[in-house]
């Protein structure tokens, strides 16, 4: 369907838990979140009625995402399931990795096309710093067992921080030579509280071009990233620039929280609920958020945060 911007909503995030066995600190606070009721949040058989609900609405593809995905218990099943339903054509998870040791073969199984990965650094006690509590080891792990996983595309995504890893540009971006894998760049979103990060940690996607004269541009994957291209790379470099160049005119996502709020925009405070609704009454609250999609949000700086009023855990990003 399309909103009132003529744009085509294609592509639901569907958060499936708030939870995370990392903390990262642009995400989420170090003491977790607020465990929030249990009969609160969407069920499985919820969640696949919403997606069967946006498929009838047009929705092809979905990315599953968190908190954690691989945290929740049911994930495979809920990815299956997904997949198996008319019109869905692409199901893609979003994770930081540490978990895919176990999942990635199942989840290949299950119908997952792709997997995109959280990897801010390199450096052993960066990465346990930034996670506050995993091992680099972990992430490195995941994203191995991804690629034997035979997923179609692996992308690594890398949040920029100033004062914390725009010294390992270069190295980061490296990985798309030694393996077949897109680094995405991603500008730091000021969010609710979460963020320990001054005006000073961020940092325009720009730097990233600066370090990488020899990056060409490449063709567009349809994501929000730019792309570019280092010579004799496997994969792409990607910049997502919510920033400096927000890519709001090219929007085709729709988002749902795990407690069952609809999202029109990232950074919106608009939520339309679809708890404890009837697949038919799921897909005219979808009718209305995206008619409520707003045509771009506020520009955001530290000075004005996200409207969002939510942490990125518990939006699903
Ligand atoms: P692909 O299917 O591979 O294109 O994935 P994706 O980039 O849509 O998903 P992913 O979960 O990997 O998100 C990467 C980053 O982009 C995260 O930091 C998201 O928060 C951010 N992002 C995704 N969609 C939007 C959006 O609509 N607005 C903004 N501002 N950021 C977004
Ligand atoms: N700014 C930018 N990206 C963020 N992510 C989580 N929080 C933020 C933030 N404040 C990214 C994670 C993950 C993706 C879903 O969102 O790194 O890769
Ligand atoms: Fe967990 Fe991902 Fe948030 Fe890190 S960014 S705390 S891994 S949900």
């Amino acid at each position: 369907m399309e909103d009132r911007f003529g744009r085509r909503i294609t592509y639901l995030r569907l958060s499936v838990t708030e939870l995370c066995n990392l903390r990262c600190r642009y995400c989420m606070p170090d003491d977790g979140v607020c465990k929030k009721r249990h009969e609160d949040m969407l069920t499985e058989e919820e969640m696949i009625a919403a997606v069967e609900a946006a498929a009838s609405l047009g929705i092809s593809k979905v990315r599953i995402t968190g908190g954690e995905p691989l945290v929740k218990k049911n994930i495979v099943s809920i990815c299956r399931r997904t997949a198996a339903v008319e019109g869905i054509r692409e199901v893609c998870l979003t994770t930081n990795g540490t978990l895919l040791p176990a999942l990635a073969a199942p989840l290949r199984q299950a119908g997952v096309t792709r997997v995109n990965i959280s990897l801010d650094t390199l450096d052993e006690e960066k990465y346990t710093y930034i996670t506050r509590r995993g091992t680099l080891q972990q992430a490195l792990d995941g994203i191995r067992a991804a690629l034997d996983a035979g997923f179609e595309k692996v992308k690594i995504n890398t949040v920029l921080i100033g004062g914390f890893n725009d010294d390992e540009i270069l190295s980061l971006a490296d990985l798309t030579r030694s393996l077949p894998v897109d680094v995405r760049f991603i500008e730091l979103m000021p969010m609710y509280d979460s963020g320990d990060f001054s005006a000073s940690a961020f940092r325009s996607c720009d730097m990233v071009l600066q370090a990488l004269p020899e990056a060409e541009p490449a063709r567009s994957d349809g994501g929000v990233a730019r792309l570019y291209h280092l010579p004799g790379a496997l994969g792409n470099i990607g910049l997502i620039r919510p920033i400096s160049e927000h890519f709001c005119a090219a929007c085709n996502r729709l988002r749902l929280t795990a407690d069952g709020k609809l999202k029109p925009c990232l950074h919106s405070g608009d939520e339309y609920s679809i708890k404890g609704l009837s697949k038919e009454q799921m897909a005219e609250q979808m009718r209305a958020a995206i008619l409520a999609k707003p045509q771009w949000h506020e520009p955001l700086s530290y000075c004005t945060r996200s409207r969002a009023h939510r942490d990125m855990n518990q939006i699903g990003g």
